[in-house]
């Protein structure tokens, strides 16, 4: 192809890309909307998961959220934490699956001096749980799910989950 042609055909795509703006500018003068996805947001069922109280520190608790098959840690930390709550903001929640191949990443276990949990078993991630299940060795690429906590006197609740869970198809509603 010369450069000629080849001019040619950056102007038909230039012109191209006009006109298609311009259909576009029309039908936002006459009213018409473009058709336009809608971002779906899923809620989450808000459930009472323990008491401050009973939270002894560096020793998770296990429940289950948003439903019976998705499991989770509650625990607190030796810092405070991206997240958390209570008097020291250090009381967290994640989900116990590894982003990357769904290993249970506690199986690795929790090391509260540093507040990192893991290594994952199957390909070693580990997750810093002090600052939002941020990724801190291993082939995992997203965060550990973390479980959005509210505290209302002695109760914690689980009201949220921010990120991705492992292999859950209802993730996105
Ligand atoms: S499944 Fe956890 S690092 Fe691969």
């Amino acid at each position: 192809m010369s450069e000629t042609e080849m001019g040619k055909g950056a102007c038909a795509n230039r012109r191209e890309f006009l006109l298609s703006g311009g259909i576009t500018a029309a039908m936002m003068m006459l009213g018409t909307k473009p058709m336009m996805a809608e971002a779906k947001v899923v809620g989450y069922p808000r459930k009472k998961i323990g008491k401050l109280s009973r939270l002894k520190s560096g020793r998770p608790i296990d429940f289950n959220y948003p439903d019976e098959d998705s499991e989770n840690i509650l625990i607190k930390l030796s810092k405070p934490a991206g997240g958390g709550v209570g008097k020291n903001a250090n009381v967290v929640a994640f989900n116990k699956l590894c982003t990357h191949m769904g290993g249970t990443v506690t199986d690795g276990g929790y090391h509260h001096s540093d507040a990192v949990a893991g290594p994952c078993p199957f390909h070693l991630s580990t997750f810093d749980l002090s600052r939002h299940g941020m990724i801190v060795a291993g082939h995992a690429t997203q965060s550990l799910p973390q479980i959005q906590l509210e505290v209302k006197g002695d109760d914690i609740y689980a009201v949220g989950v921010m990120g991705l869970i492992y292999g859950r198809n209802k993730n996105l509603g």
